[in-house]
């Protein structure tokens, strides 16, 4: 009975919402081509109304959601998804245009749910005098001349890992997210962290970051309620090291320049702004780090030959090198010319984040097409990085590709321009430890040959990759020796 009385008014509801919908994208579209006469809106379909493309978005895999519009539509198209309308660009120059030469133009955009849980003073939601002055402090933290001293803490730590996986089967990708964010927490808080605060830590984060990637319910008992609790958590950890760490010696690390730094006029970074930068750095590293080593255990397992030219690489630097017990020195890590395009062909491949998302601040033409303001605007790195034009066989694993460098604008792993990724040379050098002692002194089995991926929400082959990883014989030592 109640539901008989109920449908009709539900149907007058509807329909009236829609009617109201569609009626206010008409008077959009009027009004931005009125205000800019001439310029008409980049080619392709908004779809439904309000939810627009989203459904289709979740329903297929989004990079080929992404390509068949590219086939379509060409290279800038617009389209409609999570209740905003949107500019999708897969050239190089647009993705210059937007991430670097008119930066000033678009605004970083987050949805506040994700602010919340990493903090609003977080550099990333931030242009402008604040944004600078945080990116050179993280950047000058992450800077080779300061990864440098971390190096040993780095080959101890991947030590420390791959004897923890001998002859045990292991989801790859859990094992590389252990070890991305240990190196996450040393390039943070520095070597003297003790072992307790450490564990609350990962503890806390771990809730913090499950509710990140979930529906943002409140409602208590959810994954985004506990991760919101968790983060407070994290804030009570973070606030009660800072007050320790005021009051004792400092060590060089990304949490005390952060205390230290003062602005032009004497102002220093509150404890809200410190915490909120301290646990985005941490979001920004672990993840990707972790899903580009993936990757790259896959990519190796599946090229033997390449395999073996890598073992004969390190084997070389680690016999006329200097590093003790065949830990890597900074010098030894420069030498590793196939290593290092080896990571670059694995980055383009997986492609971790394929695309990240700014906000037009004004109406902004580019090549005879308005962006609308309020419209997010999207470069599509993987889009770039697939392209034929730019990558001949663009589905094929060639490292030989990065002998040269790649044309301007057209690899862009870590981003570009103002927001471009500082984390790049200890996620690199992560890469490149890990490879060194797994080639070295290991060989692993795969146990899932899929060629599927999985986003949650970087992009990881299927399962995570379940290994076996075994560390070689003395016989097998004896082999590579000789083969060096
Ligand atoms: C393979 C690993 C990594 C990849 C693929 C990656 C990729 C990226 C990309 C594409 C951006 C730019 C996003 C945008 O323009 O919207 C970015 C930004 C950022 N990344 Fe990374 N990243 C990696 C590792 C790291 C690490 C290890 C750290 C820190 C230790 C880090 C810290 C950051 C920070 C703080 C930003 C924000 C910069 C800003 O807004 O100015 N990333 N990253």
């Amino acid at each position: 009975m109640w539901i008989i009385c109920e449908l009709p008014v539900c149907w007058l509801f509807f329909s009236v919402s829609l009617s109201l919908v569609v009626f206010s994208v008409v008077v959009l579209i009027t009004t931005w081509q009125k205000r800019s006469p001439g310029l008409s809106l980049p080619p392709g379909s908004m779809g439904w109304p309000w939810i627009g493309e989203t459904h289709k978005f979740y329903s297929e895999d989004p990079n080929v959601f992404f390509a068949t519009k590219q086939q379509r539509y060409g290279e800038i198209f617009k389209t409609h998804l999570l209740g905003y309308p949107c500019v999708m660009l897969a050239n190089p120059e647009a993705a210059r245009f937007v991430l670097s030469t008119q930066a000033q133009l678009f605004k970083p955009t987050y949805p506040k749910s994700k602010e919340t849980i990493i903090g609003p003073s977080a550099l990333f939601f931030h242009q402008g005098d604040y944004h600078s002055r945080l990116r050179k402090l993280v950047q000058g933290s992450l800077s080779p001349e300061a990864i440098r001293f971390l190096l040993p803490d780095i080959n101890s730590r991947v030590i420390s890992l791959l004897t923890s996986l001998e002859g045990r089967t292991v989801t790859t990708f859990h094992e590389m997210k252990n070890l991305s964010f240990d190196v996450g927490i040393l390039a943070v808080f520095g070597r003297d962290l003790d072992d307790q605060c450490k564990e609350e830590l990962t503890k806390y984060y771990c809730i913090a970051e499950k509710g990140y990637n979930s529906f943002p319910n409140r409602f208590p008992g959810t994954l985004y309620s506990k991760a919101v609790a968790a983060r407070k958590k994290l804030e009570e950890i973070m606030r009660q090291l800072i007050q320790e760490r005021r009051q004792g010696r400092m060590e060089k690390n990304l949490l005390s320049v952060l205390m230290s730094s003062q602005y032009n006029n004497g102002v220093t970074l509150s404890d809200d702004q410190i915490v909120d930068n301290v646990i985005g750095v941490l979001f920004a590293a672990r993840d990707t780090t972790a899903s580009a080593m993936t990757w790259i255990i896959k990519y190796l397992y599946a090229n033997k030959k390449l395999l073996e030219s890598i073992k004969e690489e390190h084997a070389s630097v680690c016999r006329l090198g200097e590093g003790s017990d065949c830990w890597l020195s900074w010098e030894q890590t420069r030498k590793l010319k196939l290593t290092h395009r080896v990571i670059m062909e694995s980055l383009r491949m997986a492609s971790i984040i394929s695309f990240t998302f700014r906000e037009a601040v004004a109406d902004v033409e580019y090549k005879g097409y308005l962006i609308p303001k309020g419209w997010k605007v999207l470069p599509l790195f993987r889009n770039i990085h697939h392209s034929a034009e730019f990558f001949p066989e663009p589905k094929k694993f060639n490292e030989s590709r990065f002998r040269e460098s790649p044309s301007p604008g057209t690899f862009l792993p870590f981003g570009s321009g103002v927001h471009a990724c500082p984390g790049n040379e200890l996620a690199k050098m992560e890469m490149i430890i890990l490879m060194h002692h797994l080639v070295t002194k290991y060989r692993w089995e795969i146990l899932e040959s899929s060629s599927d991926i999985e986003y949650g929400p970087f992009p990881i082959p299927k399962g995570g990759l379940p290994a076996q990883f075994f560390r070689q014989s003395s016989k097998e030592d004896e082999q590579l020796k000789e083969i060096a």
